[in-house]
Formats: structure tokens, sequence, C-alpha cells
């Protein structure tokens, strides 16, 4: 800790385990400026809803994602702003109701429960697999399964070859790593340039075969939607790809890592659950509360603006950490409890407002699937070895998770 960082933001025990300061800063500053952070962040449960929420406050800062490199370092990253500024996640009105609306009919929750029985089966198939390679009756939840479930059913969703996972998954880590790092670094926006450069090029050849046939996947509706309606342009179309690939990989990877790692270090809520497995759906949403996949996300204040007794000045940013406000007393019972039957969940983990996650619904499909494969097949499981966190800031993700299994 020191005066630039009291919270202690920016050391390694908060990258362990953040709510012990989240949960100082909620009490004696709920409203504060984060000088590593150069921005405000709000950590109570109202602020950050109706952050969520307000009009005045912007998603527009691909721009700014290059932080405090150097100039000539930004001069650099254009190809990938470019991209990232027609992504919808970045995007304010009124342009974002166009973009957003090319997945709200494709990630419908009906949608997505069509789709139930494949990724039960993949997250079946995918154990089996773990299992077979095992020499030492453990396997990598992460390496084995958090992985590589989402990236096959986006690739599936798109229409993608299944043999392209291993660099689609490449891509969105090497995009999230820049995107979800505390300060961005020279070689990880070398890297997410790298990256974009050749989803970019990946997705243009797949675009221009699917062109002239047209099937009924996602991937098919976003090119008719180009062409057809005239609602998107090629950039936009290709951007569309890459927020896909991006936004529904770590995310779900961390929501099933987090989500087992809970059950492990509570067995008593995991026997609660082995005895309930109907209970799944209301455990994936305490997962979302209790290890928040996406802790923080940020706006860029457009005007001049009070919230709490802070005056935030236009231009300023502020991060809305969701897993502060997850926990908040104020709303959560005993908020530092896991609790898989926790009722009235009113968690933050798929945000809030307009750019409410548009994949939740697919996202919350795969982490039930893969826990339950998981906590059925293995009722004995256990943890081996320490866990590994990445220790970015806005995302919570394991790098492995090793359990035992027989
Ligand atoms: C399961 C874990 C997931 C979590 C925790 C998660 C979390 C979030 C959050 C917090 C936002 C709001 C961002 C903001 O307000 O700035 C968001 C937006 C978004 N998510 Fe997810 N997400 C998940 C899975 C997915 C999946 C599987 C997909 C699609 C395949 C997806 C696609 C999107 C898109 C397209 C947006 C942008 C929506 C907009 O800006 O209108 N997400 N997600």
């Amino acid at each position: 800790m020191s005066a630039l960082d009291p919270f202690g933001l920016l050391t390694s025990e908060t990258a362990r385990s953040p709510y012990a300061a989240f949960a100082r800063m909620r009490r004696e500053a709920p409203v504060c400026f984060i000088e590593p952070w150069g921005g405000w962040a709000l950590t109570r449960h109202a602020d950050v809803s109706a952050a969520f929420r307000d009009p005045r406050l912007s998603a527009n800062r691909a721009a700014m994602l290059a932080g405090s490199l150097p100039p000539e370092v930004k001069a650099h990253l254009e190809p990938l702003i470019r991209n990232l500024s027609s992504w919808a996640l970045f995007v304010d009105p009124p342009d974002h109701a166009r973009l957003r609306g090319l997945f709200t009919k494709a990630f419908t929750p009906k949608t997505a429960s069509q789709l139930k029985p494949a990724i039960d089966e993949l997250a079946k198939v995918l154990v089996d697999d773990a299992v077979k390679k095992s020499t030492n009756g453990t396997i990598n939840i992460v390496h084995d399964l958090a992985n590589p479930l989402p990236v096959i059913v986006i690739g599936d969703l798109l229409g993608l070859p299944r043999e392209d996972r291993h660099r689609l998954r490449a891509w969105a880590d090497s995009l999230a790593a820049f995107l979800s790092a505390a300060q961005p670094t020279l070689d990880k926006a070398v890297g997410a340039c790298k990256a974009i450069a050749e989803t970019e090029s990946y997705f243009r050849d797949i675009i221009a075969a699917r062109r002239d046939a047209l099937g009924d996947d996602l991937l098919s509706s976003l090119i008719t939607a180009e062409t057809e309606a005239g609602l998107l342009s090629e950039q936009e179309l290709i951007s569309a790809c890459a927020l896909i690939l991006f936004a529904g990989h770590e995310t779900t990877t961390n929501l099933i890592g987090n989500g087992i790692l809970a059950l492990l270090e509570h067995p008593g809520e995991l026997a609660r659950l082995q005895r309930t497995p109907d209970a799944m759906p209301s455990a994936v949403e305490e997962f979302l509360r209790y290890d928040t996949p996406v802790q923080r996300m940020s706006r860029v204040a457009m005007e001049d603006l009070t919230i709490g007794e802070s005056q935030i000045a236009k231009g300023q940013r502020i991060y809305l950490l969701i897993a502060a406000a997850n926990r908040d007393p104020e709303v959560f019972a005993d908020p530092d409890r896991l609790d898989v039957f926790r009722a009235d969940n009113r968690h933050l983990g798929f945000g809030l407002g307009i750019h409410y996650c548009s994949g939740a619904a697919l996202g919350r499909l795969e982490a039930q699937a893969a826990v339950k494969e998981l906590i059925t097949r293995f009722p004995r499981m256990q943890r081996k070895g320490e866990v590994d966190w990445l220790g970015g800031i806005a995302m919570r993700s394991q790098r492995t998770l090793t359990v035992a299994v027989e």
C-alpha cells in the first residue's frame, strides 16, 4: 500500500482476493479517484447500478484504452482502435441500438435454450477427453473444459470450422490480456494489434466464402444484415465477429472456473448442490455474484457531474466495480457467504441498462452444463495445488485449476 494506492489495489494480495480492498473502499470512500487507474471508482451497488443507466456516461472509450502509452505507440494501435470502435460494447446511442440489435435476435433465451442439448453433450465430451488423457487422476478444469467449451460454442454459432478453435482462442486471449490489464503495456498492445489483424484477415476470408453459401448460422445472418438490409458496413460486420469472440470467451471461462473453485472451497454448498442439481441456475447466479467474472467496466463522463459528494469533470473516466457492488451489504444479506440457493439475487455480473450482456442466456447455459457435468460425475473432486490467478483487474481469471477426480 502507498499514498498513491491507499487501498492496495495494485498489490499481489489484492490480485489474489480483491474483496477486502473493495469492502474498505465501499465503507470509506465509495466514490474515489484511483490514481493508478487514472479515474474514479464506484463500489456501492446503488451507484454502480445508477451509473450503468446514466445517459450522461458514455461507453465510447475505445480510443482511451491505450491509456498512458506514448503517442508514437498509440499511432500503431490505430487498426485495433478502429475495430474496437465498432463494438456495440463501446458505442453510444443512437448507433448502439443498431449494432446490438444484430445479436439480440441471435441470443434470445429461446435460441440459447435450443442449444442446450448440444452444450450439455459438449461438456460431457470435453470431460471424457480430459479423463482419457489424464495420467495421474487429475484434470485441469480451465484448460480442459472452461476454456474450450465457450470457444467451440461460439465457433459453432458462427459456423466456423472446429479445427480453427485454437487460433480463435489465442486471438481472444491476446485481446483480453490488453483489454483487462490494469495498465496497458507495450507488449500487450502489440499482442492485441497482431491478434486483431489476424482476426480481421481470418473473418474477411470466411465472410467472402460464406457470401456464396449462406446457411442458418449467426455469421450468415450478420452478412444478410450487411448486404440486404444495409444495416452494417463491412468493418462493422468484422468488428461484430471480433466482439462476439472476445465477449463470449474469457467471461464464460471465468464463470465456470470461478464457480467450481467457489464450490471446492465451500464443501457444504457443493454437497447441497449435489443433492439438489435442479438448483444449478440459482447456483450460477450466485457464482456471478460471489466471484464475479467481469469485475470492472468503465465509462466516460460526457459532462461535469456529481456522484455522492464527488465532482466528476467532463472527460474523466469512471470505473464501475461490479465485483464490489455484488458484495454490498445494503443489498445482499451476508454478502461474503456463498449461498447456492440465494434468493432475490440482484447481482450486476452481466451489467445493466442498454449494454446489458447480450450473451447472458448463452453464458448461463454453458456454465450450468459444465458445472453440472463436473459435480455429478466427480462427487469427491478436490483441488490440487495453489490457485493461480492471472492478476488482471477487469477480469477475474485463473490460469489453471487442477482437481483430483479419483
Ligand atoms: C458468461 C459470462 C459472461 C459475463 C460475466 C458477461 C458480462 C458482460 C458484461 C458485464 C457486459 C456489460 C458491459 C458494459 O456495460 O460495458 C457484457 C456485454 C456484452 N456481452 Fe457478455 N458476458 C458473458 C458472456 C457473454 C457471451 C457468451 C456472449 C456472446 C457470445 C456475450 C456477449 C456480450 C456482448 C455482445 C455485450 C455487449 C452488449 C452491448 O454493448 O450492448 N457475453 N457482458
